[in-house]
């Protein structure tokens, strides 16, 4: 039952048509003060229409409403307050999570639609930087709360592993490589490499020459610079993959900019075609003043392609791949104009999921004051402050729980759980500095707190034993239960409004005002005293635990039974 739903044909019906059901629906709000009801109707919102004082509206409207089905229903200044039937709704919200377990949340409005995410996509030979993280972290999130809308997400890792710095790269390493550095530490020796070509070339221009000449080498298909080429990509990757093991993280696809190499004629024709192309200084762009948008530079003058060419081969090939419901590119802030004009020129030549192309950018982060850039010389330090917050885990286990049977795997979970929240608490556009200290402490805006309430519900259930849930009973009228409840029946909007803004800081801050209201009821009952209402109170245990994780799992943190 929805019970918004019920607030709103109460209303509809009292109003007498002045406001359509949807008008209603949208403008109830859920008043944080408790003595305020459980939904309220701003009566202000009509005063012009009806040419009344709010409160008057408020007070007549109160009359009119049929309340046989609320606890109350009363006016409080120009607000009508709705106190919904506390045992009906308790026993129902906890009646349908126990039963949907996992699934409660779960909704259809995606209707299966393809999703292609655009996620992580770091740049080979390169180590991957904290926007690449973040984009993974943030890419992987929204994938877990499209499915759970009832979309088909596809994490399609849009790999940098074309373009003319792989002549270069080639050129470096046939000079100065050696085969077993490269296999032992691939990225940083392949970096040292094109450092060093960065630097001889200053006094020996020929080597630019040489790149080229490697690179065209590449582009025709020659032996020898592909297998290179293949190999450099292949540790990149065996690199890269280490870093995802550790954040639980997967890709439907790695078709990188290297796979539409040979797929942007198509999309060069229809650009033709559609006499969208000018030459501009021998260069051939697409004008977008209409879009109040800089020209687009689609082919240089000696008739090479450029990053965006590729990303329009690849809207070309994800429309008829996957004829996507939306296209999503989750990709930092400093790409905003640039997909303003990718967006742009797919409207002007017609592909059509360009309308539903979503850049998802997000702002930078710093952990402990420092940029986890790659120029200060320490590469991968992503790899070393997951590993830092594993050792802070453990350190803390140690202490609470030294008992604990599978200590390493959940200061695995706990440790790189910490580091995933601490982002995605944050609304993604912000940028973020985080206290790795911070972020570990079982208590506080942290995801090991959300964890922590997770394993406290499940360990009270363990001391329970084995036992018959039935969610009815008196209990409940614990305020502390009334609110943790309330929250519970919230989680299926909550997963909606996430999806609709792309945004799992939603779900981030959903988790930790449940788990605080769990904890608030924790302390003020006596959960397990053998009593008549036991089961109704292991019921709400139960269904917290349940939604708990299920939040986690949405931000693609784990939840460990015990900790
Ligand atoms: N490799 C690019 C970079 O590191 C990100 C690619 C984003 N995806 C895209 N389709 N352009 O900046």
């Amino acid at each position: 039952m929805d019970y918004k739903a019920q607030v709103t044909n109460a209303l509809y019906t009292a109003l007498d048509g002045e406001l359509s059901s949807a008008e209603i629906y949208q403008k109830l709000e859920r008043p944080k003060d408790f003595s305020m009801g459980d939904l309220a109707f701003p009566a202000f919102t009509l005063a012009k229409m009806m040419h009344k004082a709010p409160n008057i509206i408020a007070a007549e409207l109160v009359e009119k409403i049929d309340k046989s089905s609320f606890e109350n229903v009363e006016v409080k200044g120009a607000y009508v307050n709705f106190f919904l039937d506390k045992m009906a709704v308790s026993n129902e919200v906890l009646t349908t999570i126990l039963e949907e377990g996992a699934a409660y949340g779960q909704n259809d409005s995606g209707k299966g639609g393809n999703v292609p995410i655009d996620m992580s996509s770091p740049n080979i030979a390169k180590p991957i930087s904290m926007g690449h993280l973040r984009s993974t972290v943030i890419g992987n999130s929204i994938a877990k709360i499209l499915e759970k809308n009832g979309y088909h997400p596809i994490k399609d890792n849009h790999l940098g592993d074309w373009g003319t710095q792989f002549g270069k790269l080639i050129t470096a390493y046939k000079l100065w490589g050696n085969e077993d550095d490269v296999k032992a530490d691939p990225i940083n020796n392949l970096v040292k490499y094109y450092v060093k070509f960065h630097k001889e070339d200053v006094e020996h221009p020929e080597l630019d020459d040489e790149a080229r000449e490697w690179f065209k080498k590449l582009e025709d298909g020659d032996e020898e610079a592909t297998s290179l080429w293949k190999w450099f990509r292949d540790e990149s990757l065996k690199a890269f993959n280490k870093i995802y093991d550790k954040l639980g993280v997967s890709f439907d696809t790695y078709n990188g900019e290297a796979f539409y190499n040979d797929k942007m004629q198509e999309g060069i024709d229809i650009l033709k075609e559609k006499n969208l192309l000018q030459e501009s200084q021998g260069a051939q762009v697409v004008m977008l003043d209409k879009y109040n948008l800089n020209p687009a530079l689609i082919l240089k003058s000696d008739g090479a392609t450029l990053y965006i060419t590729r990303d329009i081969a690849t809207a070309i090939y994800r429309d008829k791949t996957y004829k996507p419901a939306m296209n999503l590119y989750v990709v930092g802030s400093e790409q905003t104009n640039y997909f303003e004009q990718l967006k742009a020129v797919l409207l002007e030549m017609g592909v059509n999921s360009a309308n539903d192309l979503h850049h998802i950018p997000f702002g930078l982060i710093t952990v402990n004051g420092k940029k986890l850039s790659t120029r200060s010389g320490r590469i991968i330090l992503l790899d070393e402050v997951l590993d830092d917050a594993i050792e802070l885990a453990q350190k803390q286990i140690e202490e609470k729980n030294p008992d604990l049977p599978n200590k390493d795997e959940v200061a695995n979970q706990v440790g790189v759980g910490a580091i995933i929240f601490g982002d995605l608490k944050n609304e993604r556009i912000n940028n973020i500095d985080f206290v790795l200290e911070d972020q570990l402490k079982f208590e506080g805006e942290t995801g090991p707190y959300v964890q922590y309430s997770h394993a406290r519900a499940e360990s009270i259930l363990r001391k329970a034993g084995k036992q018959e849930l039935k969610p009815t009973d008196k209990h409940l009228d614990d305020s502390a239960a009334w609110e943790t409840i309330r929250m519970l029946q919230d989680f299926p909007e909550i997963v909606k409004s996430a999806c609709q803004d792309f945004e799992p800081s939603e779900i981030a801050k959903y988790s930790l005002r449940l788990a605080k209201a769990f904890n608030k009821y924790y302390a003020h009952s006596k959960i397990l005293v053998e009593d008549e209402n036991l089961s109704a109170r292991l019921s709400l245990v139960k269904s917290v635990s349940i939604v708990l994780k299920e939040s986690l799992n949405l931000l693609g943190v784990q939840a460990p039974d015990e900790m």
